[in-house]
């Protein structure tokens, strides 16, 4: 089949309004756009201006009512707990009235924010439904982020209330998060009225008498009052209110909140499931992410149940739950027809299973396709999977702002040949310029930043909340017209775009998005370090690790491993597990320019053992050496 993608990209260029405006037929108004785009309002102007909507209907109640009723919304399958449970899209929705019934009991009204701060349960989605039904505000917060950092996005979406559970479950141990929510309460200058706590039975909560509510209590109680005729209408909302805020990293200790509005999104969401990603309304579709991120949201949560798929919600990882076939068993056993995952989780299973021997055990004939996206895909990954499940495997490159892809291979209007180390051509809805430094346009095949031409599409970032300034700054004011990725990378002559990488202190560890600049703050806390620089180092199966170098104070009396265990244990403390901080080198000096900054980019080559032109404007070139004699090399 010859592919549209060309066609469509060209429809969208000559009338990128009308486009969105068809687009946004498959969507349930309440009052439905008559215009797609006003230029003049927000930050860079807001899409259905003139739209209301309600997210949680159009992913739930549309379909009960148009006769999905019985067919599976969410299939939860957690090898880490040995469960499995089927939603259907009517209990579903019925689950979603109930907690919408308790936060409404709780004061919780539009507007308002709700943190949500859960493992992998179906509670992760319906409490994201619920909050969508209300018109609140939801910020989910990863679980792997320690108490600080859920502390600091307490502190800057003030939340009425947060959802969270007793405990994760991660593969030998089961992390208590409640320990973790009640630290944050206290650290955080804002308090939140009231907490809802799923109780699992892997391990019960200490509940504090008048701010702390059982889950299971609150929902037989509205259960029973739905039953008896308490009704839970969905909230109608401007297209342009936020449905979400998600908290990302950024280069300080300051995450940003990105935000999601209703409109935009779900005409964007729709819309990639069956163009992009090829998926249809009754089809089973499996994003292994988590509900803290990005994916999550679009592609575990909102993406499918638009659609009127059934999403698989997995708890558990690619390897050790119990092995590296176990993600070629849930796809066998739903009929997965489409994965979507870190290429990390690929690398995990391939090391353990070099020679794809464990899918042969699964019947994957319903699978179509794999996609790949949260880093970079490396060419040996992406043939090991090629041969060993015999389907394509598509990279495609987005980001927490875009809220869905900028570049991919769209399977739905039929696949391009593909090209290894290209993530794909751009996404209609988006025009990418590679840019130099001087915000110049750069041709074909020259590499430079990766900038996205202004307006950016439905569904993407329209601001930072409550930071219209920081949102200027941290990515319109860099090049006039553009939004600036912070990747770096080139378009080729055919228009496949490369990318090479960030080109700030963002990591990606496990396609997990982490700030350097973060950890080095974190790292600065301990009281023997006088300075320190933390890289991101190459790293075969999570793709960078980060590794910590430290300067120590000369009133330092503890040794070097002691400082060591004490900065890993700081960082574990402050950010969480997730940053899989585990190195830490002590070295009597960085690296810096004449003017004091220190060279973090030389220092990533020395690690990485890439070559490197010595910097001119370095002060002392004796400081590499020691980098290289501290590697031990
Ligand atoms: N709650 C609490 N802790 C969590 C957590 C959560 N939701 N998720 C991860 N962690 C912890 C882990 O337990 C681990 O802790 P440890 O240091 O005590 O071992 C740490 O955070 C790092 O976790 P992870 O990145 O999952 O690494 P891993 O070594 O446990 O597993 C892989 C390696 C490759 C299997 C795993 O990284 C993986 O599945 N990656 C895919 C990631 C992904 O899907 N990203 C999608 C982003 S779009
Ligand atoms: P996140 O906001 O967590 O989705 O991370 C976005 C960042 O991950 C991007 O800015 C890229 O640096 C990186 N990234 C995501 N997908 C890809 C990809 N397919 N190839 C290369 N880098 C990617």
């Amino acid at each position: 089949m010859e592919s549209r993608y060309h066609a469509v990209y060209a429809e969208w260029q000559a009338d990128p309004e009308g486009f969105w405006l068809e687009q946004a037929k498959a969507i349930d108004w309440v009052d439905a756009p008559t215009k797609a785009f006003d230029a003049e309002a927000g930050v860079y102007g807001r899409w259905f201006p003139d739209a209301s909507c309600n997210t949680c209907y159009n992913a739930l109640d549309r379909h009960v009512a148009a006769g999905r009723a019985d067919q599976t919304a969410i299939i939860h399958d957690s090898p880490v707990t040995g469960t499995q449970r089927k939603l259907s899209y009517a209990e579903l929705l019925a689950e979603v009235k109930a907690l919408a019934a308790s936060l409404q009991d709780l004061g919780v009204t539009k507007g308002d924010r709700v943190i949500i701060y859960m493992p992998m349960v179906p509670e992760a989605a319906i409490a994201m439904l619920a909050c969508a039904r209300l018109g609140a505000v939801h910020s989910v917060v990863f679980g792997g982020f320690a108490a600080r950092e859920l502390a600091t996005r307490i502190d800057d979406c003030r939340p009425k209330a947060v959802l969270s559970a007793s405990c994760g479950i991660e593969p030998g141990r089961t992390v208590a998060y409640k320990p973790l929510l009640d630290k944050a309460i206290e650290l955080a200058a804002h308090k939140p009225e009231a907490t809802v706590i799923l109780q699992r039975p892997q391990l019960h909560a200490a509940m504090t008498e008048g701010r702390d509510h059982d889950w299971a209590g609150l929902r037989d109680k509205a259960m029973a009052a739905i039953a008896a005729g308490r009704d839970v209408p969905c909230t109608p909302v401007k297209a342009t209110d936020p449905l979400y805020i998600l908290y990302t990293s950024g280069t300080t200790g300051q995450p940003k909140g990105v935000v999601r509005d209703n409109g935009g999104h779900m005409v964007a969401l729709q819309w990639s499931m069956e163009a992009l990603f090829g998926v249809k309304a009754g089809e089973v579709w499996w994003a292994a992410s988590d509900v803290g991120w990005v994916v999550g949201h679009s592609y575990i949560v909102y993406g499918p149940l638009l659609k009127g798929c059934t999403a698989v919600l997995f708890e558990g990882k690619p390897i050790g739950t119990p092995d590296a076939g176990t993600f070629w068993r849930v796809i066998a056993e739903h009929g997965v027809v489409a994965l979507f995952t870190a290429p990390t989780a690929i690398r995990g299973i391939r090391k353990e299973d070099p020679e794809g021997e464990l899918p042969r055990a699964y019947d994957l004939s319903k699978f179509r396709t794999l996609f790949l996206a949260g880093e970079r895909a490396d060419t040996e990954t992406i043939r090991w999977a090629e041969k060993a499940l015999g389907v394509p495997v598509i990279d495609h490159w987005w980001q927490t702002e875009s809220g869905w892809p900028i570049a991919i291979n769209p399977a739905g209007l039929g696949l391009l040949p593909v090209k290894y180390g290209s993530p794909g051509v751009t996404v209609p809805g988006y025009y990418i310029q590679i840019l130099d430094e001087s915000a110049k346009p750069l041709g074909r095949g020259e590499m430079g930043a990766i900038a996205l031409r202004l307006p950016l599409p439905p569904g993407a970032l329209p601001t930072l909340w409550n930071a219209d300034d920081r949102f200027r700054s941290a990515y319109l004011d860099a090049y006039p017209g553009y939004y600036a990725t912070a990747d770096a990378g080139m378009i080729d002559q055919e228009g496949y775009l490369y990318v090479m990488g960030r080109t700030d202190d963002v990591i990606n560890v496990a396609g997990h998005r982490l700030s350097t600049g973060e950890m080095e703050e974190a790292v600065s806390t301990h009281p023997a370090v006088a300075e320190c620089a933390v890289i991101g180092m190459r790293d075969e199966l999570k793709g960078e690790l980060p590794c910590g170098f430290v300067v120590l104070k000369n009133s330092n009396l503890l040794s070097a491993d002691a400082i060591q265990d004490e900065v890993v244990a700081l960082v574990r403390e402050r950010i969480g597990p997730v940053a899989a901080f585990r190195r830490v080198i002590v070295v009597d000096r960085l690296p810096k320019t004449r003017s004091g900054k220190i060279l973090r980019g030389t220092m990533k080559k020395i690690v990485d053992r890439d070559a490197f032109d010595m910097p001119a404007t370095i002060e002392d070139s004796s400081a590499l050496d020691d980098i290289e004699r501290a590697l031990g090399r």
